[in-house]
């Protein structure tokens, strides 16, 4: 049997892909966990129960939309009224999009940076300020090898993620002092339906220029999530993890 660590992580974005491996791998560590998603699933909620029951760890299932800013504010505020310590905060959630420069309209660039890049520097505001009188934290943003690579076609998704490693790296150094640290995971393809939109021919371009040829599993990623929450990386601050089969 697994038991509690005593540590406690929100993870945005767990109700499919990553997100949902990021929750099975932290349980399974003794994280409790604040489980964000956009809205109600009970079948979703019945699967967190038997995850907490068997790991003996609590999971609770907290419901926002990320284009909305007053739901995120009622979202974190729910997480802060338990009165708990936050430990870890993993801003998972994220949207794609594929568009070339000329094709991508403004409606859609504020739509994917509403996601990509305001809410998760409202969720960083309203977490850290708890986390600053903690005097402790970790916080992961996922970025995207979309954000350091400039591949033509993805305009709105890439600068999204750019701007999130930026982002990630001048917050890293305001929290430094409060003993937060602040890091991005970039993977590269892996194996979601985010991953999965390219057609086969994209595909085999991509894992041409792999490494490693295959995509990468959710679960590789939630193992780069633990290692950086935990107190093995307790001198990483600042940094972007590349987890992407080698796209060198
Ligand atoms: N898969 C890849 O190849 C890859 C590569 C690089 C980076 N990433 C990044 O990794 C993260 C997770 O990706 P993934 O592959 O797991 O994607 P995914 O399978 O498409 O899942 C995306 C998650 O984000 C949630 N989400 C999207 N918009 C939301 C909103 N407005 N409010 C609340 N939740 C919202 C989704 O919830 P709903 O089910 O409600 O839509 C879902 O839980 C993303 O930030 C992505 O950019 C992925």
């Amino acid at each position: 049997m697994v038991s509690s660590n005593n540590k406690n992580a929100i993870i945005t974005g767990t109700n499919r892909g990553i997100g949902r491996e990021l929750v099975n791998a932290f349980a399974k560590n003794g994280y409790n966990i604040w489980a964000c998603t956009r809205k109600k699933d009970e079948s979703f909620e019945a699967e967190l129960e038997d995850i907490a029951l068997k790991c003996n760890v609590w999971i609770k299932n907290i419901c926002f939309d990320l284009a909305d800013e007053n739901e995120i504010k009622t979202g974190i505020k729910q997480i802060l009224s338990d009165k708990n310590n936050i430990d870890v905060l993993i801003n998972n959630a994220g949207i794609p999009y594929g568009g070339s420069f000329a094709m991508t309209s403004m409606s859609k660039m504020r739509e994917v940076y509403d996601i990509n890049v305001f809410a998760q520097v409202q969720i960083m505001q309203l977490v850290s300020r708890q986390m600053m009188r903690q005097r402790s934290g970790c916080i992961i943003n996922m970025c995207s090898v979309g954000g350091i690579e400039t591949s033509p076609g993805y305009l709105a998704y890439g600068s999204s993620k750019a701007a999130l490693i930026w982002i990630t790296k001048s917050v890293s150094r305001e929290l430094g002092p409060y003993n937060i640290r602040v890091n991005g995971i970039a993977p590269g393809l892996i194996d979601t339906d985010m991953g999965n939109y390219k057609s086969e021919k994209e595909l085999n371009k991509v894992l041409d220029r792999m490494s490693i040829h295959r995509m990468g599993r959710p679960e590789e990623v939630a193992k780069a999530a633990l290692y950086i929450a935990s107190e093995d990386a307790e001198y990483m601050t600042g940094q972007i993890m590349i987890l992407d089969g080698g796209r060198v």
